[in-house]
């Protein structure tokens, strides 16, 4: 397995693969991997010829208030899963090699970075299509892969990749959770042992909208009250959003007539959380 660092090293990497003929998958994350990046990994290994990894904390997409100095990290054990999954190059820039001194250049995917997240994180969309955006244009894959745990990053990176013509296949990872539903995030480490059984009021609270749908329910307010209600009953939880809208435009819906998705963004102590799920009555 190959650690590469600078821009210019990964961009020979690849092609030489490609001079080879081989079909190049990228994976990107901000490490600190858990079982849903793996399972990216394996998703990636299983539809190419080489997998390639990245591996950055990408400072754009936070906002001041925000984590990025105090996010998770452990290279170590992020390259031991990595060759154990399989992977073929991992890509650790630094933040001057991604954003030299003088950068100015960003990406913005304007309606769809507008809903859900984008509202609470202001900037967050425009870092994330930026970053994703110069990782392709620097590994220029085949194909990259994504989770569908984010869904609207992933509805970002589709449109951009459609709005903008490049030639790159996305392909989208079903969530993986802990046995007790919660979805893995590299930000459940701070949780507290208290904290991270309130955790699992989100997928409850999500658990909760698909009940009351499949029973006829169409009115989202109806269905949004007890869910807010469900997520407020567990400890150190802070309502973020609770979201039921069209799944592709992420507009909130007047009534639930087809597909709707349901997404929700709680704070259960320092932890922001995430999760979604797609829903038809
Ligand atoms: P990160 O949070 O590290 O996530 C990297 C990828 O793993 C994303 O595509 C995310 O959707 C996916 N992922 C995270 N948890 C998952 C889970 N439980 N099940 C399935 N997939 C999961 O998302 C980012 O990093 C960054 O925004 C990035 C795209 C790398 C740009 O900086």
């Amino acid at each position: 397995m190959e650690l590469i660092e600078t821009v210019d090293d990964m961009r020979r990497w690849c092609e030489g693969q490609r001079a080879f003929g081989k079909t190049i998958a990228l994976v990107p994350t901000m490490g600190f991997l858990h079982k849903g990046h793996l399972e990216l990994l394996r998703v990636g290994r299983y539809l190419s010829d080489v997998l390639t990894l990245s591996i950055f904390v990408n400072p754009t997409q936070f906002g001041p208030s925000e984590d990025c100095e105090a996010y998770p990290r452990d290279l170590e054990g992020d390259l031991s899963k990595a060759r154990h999954a399989g992977v073929d190059s991992v890509f650790v820039p630094t933040v001057k090699e991604m954003y030299p001194s003088g950068y100015q250049t960003t990406i913005n995917v304007e309606k769809l970075a507008g809903h859900l997240c984008g509202t609470s994180r202001p900037g967050h969309f425009e870092g994330v299509a930026t970053v994703v955006a110069k990782l392709f244009n620097i590994v220029r894959p085949h194909l990259a892969v994504f989770g569908k745990k984010d869904y609207q990053q992933l509805k970002v990176v589709r449109r951009m990749v459609e709005d903008l013509n490049m030639d790159i296949q996305i392909v989208g990872v079903p969530t993986v959770r802990e046995p007790d539903g919660l979805a893995m995030s590299s930000r459940n480490r701070y949780l507290g042992p208290e904290e991270r059984k309130s955790a699992t009021c989100l997928k409850k609270s999500l658990d909760l909208a698909d009940e009351m749908i499949s029973r006829g329910e169409t009115d989202p307010q109806k269905i949004k009250r007890a869910m807010k209600e469900l997520i407020l009953a567990h400890s150190f939880t802070q309502i973020d959003y609770v979201s039921i809208c069209d799944p592709a435009t992420l507009e909130d819906v007047d009534v639930i007539q087809g597909k709707v998705l349901v997404a929700v963004a709680v704070k259960v102590g320092r932890a922001r959380l995430i999760d979604n799920s797609l829903l038809e009555p």
